[in-house]
């Protein structure tokens, strides 16, 4: 096959997938005791990477790293080569081809990415996929493969055969997609079961590529998650753990607090109970060669072996003497429970320098300084405080990474000449494509805040700043007064920085 045509015609909204950072499934596989290679040397394969929205940051903010993209949409292909070209970046490159035809003088990398492609293919490639796995990975290397589980999928199987069936031979895609919308505004008033209704309402808000491609498209098979790891098992390959958000871990422990090999399988048996209780309906695996060292359920003991970083606001009077339940919101409106008194000292320590990391003897000493600074005196429990950790960190309340992979080049400041890297003012230049932060997460950016990132080369000073924007809206009938683009101006600045997008020059 020589493109994929539904791809050419609607391609996948190519986002930077934070789940995907090799420090974060470095971190993630240390905690189920595999040491993982150096994220910021490693090689790194992405399969179905699309235009590389995902891939190049990583390259990016890893230099010595080398990454290699395989995309079969010819037009996505080509988009993401030509962006890399622009960008003059030499440690990536994007193929275009099947993943399940790759030479094998490709050689074996550190991480494999593949994200939302194993449950959209064939069967055959989904073999390809895990072989390329197999024959591919570095000795210690690990692999990230997402795919659809049938345990939550079954309940949505109506309305993909009902959008299906009612668009069928509407083409090409993006008129299928408009037809699917219209019948998904009948099934609203059809259908009564409120989980089918909850889905349809989200995906009249959801991205075209993502309704088309999961709802719209020939291949979207939901496996039981045991069946996936025996998959992985004739592929020469074990399940590490899970690189997704958790609400509940599995704890499996001998008398000795020793995991031996004999209870993996009673491990597997409850991921696939938490499967059937939760009605998962994604997993994100994390996947190591058979040989590799046994896994094992994570262990909260490793957490002094990683840093973390967090993006959090409390929207009430922290409460810092008790253990009383709180909530704190992430950027995507996410909202966290926390009660543990050191926990929440200790998000609020993480937010405070976003979007560096602490490892875990500064978080420690972090956690002490804030409660000095409020005053707070009294005994702390250690083994709750990372009892809660935990369980933060399996939520992605908390991000983990290891420590020494944070980069030093991000500005505090604006400074008097702000100065964006040039991946971010490439993207915010490039229609088609989001702004990323350095931690890998999209940024919400309106047309003029798109505007004026591409102006921060580090030549212009704020009132250049607010000349340029001046001119900028004026060319849309807007006008509106110095003070006020100033206060705007300074507000998204502050937003970049906080987002590492700035850089400090000087460094
Ligand atoms: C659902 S999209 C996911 C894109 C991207 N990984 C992401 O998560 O944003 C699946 C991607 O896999 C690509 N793909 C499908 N079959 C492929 C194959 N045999 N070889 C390479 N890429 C393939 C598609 O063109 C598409 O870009």
């Amino acid at each position: 096959m020589d493109t994929l045509a539904s791809y050419d015609e609607l391609p996948y909204d190519s986002l930077p997938l934070p789940e995907t950072q090799p420090d974060f499934l470095a971190a993630v596989a240390k905690l189920h005791g595999f040491d993982s290679p150096d994220p910021s040397r490693a090689r790194i394969l992405e399969l179905g990477c699309a235009q590389g929205g995902n891939l190049i940051p990583l390259a990016w903010r890893w230099p010595e790293s080398d990454c290699v993209g395989v995309e079969l949409s010819r037009v996505q292909a080509e988009a993401g080569a030509a962006f890399i070209k622009r960008l003059g970046l030499p440690n990536v490159c994007i193929v275009h081809g099947d993943l399940a035809a790759l030479p094998d003088d490709l050689g074996t990398f550190d991480y494999i990415i593949a994200h939302g492609v194993f449950s959209w293919v064939p069967p055959a490639v989904q073999r390809a996929l895990l072989e390329v796995c197999r024959r591919h990975l570095s000795p210690q290397g690990v692999a990230y493969v997402s795919f659809n589980v049938a345990a939550g999928w079954t309940a949505l199987q109506p309305l993909r055969e009902a959008l299906l069936a009612r668009t069928a031979g509407v083409a090409p895609a993006p008129q299928r997609y408009a037809a699917a919308r219209a019948v998904l505004d009948q099934l609203s008033r059809e259908w009564d079961d409120p989980a089918l209704l909850d889905e349809i309402a989200y995906l009249k808000t959801a991205a075209p590529s993502y309704l088309f491609h999961e709802y719209l498209t020939d291949c979207n098979a939901p496996m039981p998650f045991g069946e996936f790891a025996a998959q992985l098992d004739t592929h020469g390959l074990r399940y590490v753990g899970e690189a997704g958000p958790r609400r509940a871990v599995v704890e499996l422990e001998d008398a000795w607090g020793l995991i031996p090999e004999s209870m993996a399988e009673r491990w597997l048996d409850a991921e696939r109970a938490l499967d059937d209780t939760f009605a998962t309906r994604f997993r994100r695996a994390l996947i190591a060669r058979a040989d590799a060292p046994c896994a094992q359920p994570p262990q909260p003991d490793a957490l002094s072996e990683l840093a973390f970083y967090a993006d959090l606001a409390c929207d009430e009077e922290l409460d810092l003497e008790h253990d009383s339940e709180q909530g704190f919101v992430n950027p995507a409106g996410n909202t966290f429970i926390v009660a543990d008194v050191l926990a929440k000292a200790a998000l609020i320590a993480l937010s405070s320098v976003y979007p560096r990391a602490l490892n875990y003897p500064d978080l420690i000493a972090a956690i002490h300084a804030l409660r000095d600074e409020f005053g707070v005196t009294g005994d702390v429990d250690a083994a709750c405080f990372k009892h809660a950790w935990f369980s933060l960190v399996s939520s992605h309340c908390v991000m983990s990474t290891l420590p020494g992979q944070t980069a030093t080049a991000a500005a505090d400041e604006p400074g008097s000449h702000p100065h964006a890297h040039a991946l971010a003012r490439l993207q915010a230049a490039t229609p088609g494509w989001v702004v990323s932060g350095m931690r890998h997460v999209a940024i919400d950016l309106d047309a003029p805040a798109r505007a004026l990132l591409q102006w921060l080369d580090g030549s212009r000073d704020q009132s250049a700043l607010i000349e340029a924007m001046q001119a900028y809206l004026a060319a849309s009938n807007i006008v509106l007064s110095p003070e006020h683009l100033a206060q705007r101006i300074d507000q998204q600045l502050w937003q970049l920085v906080r987002q590492g997008v700035c850089i400090d020059a000087g460094k």
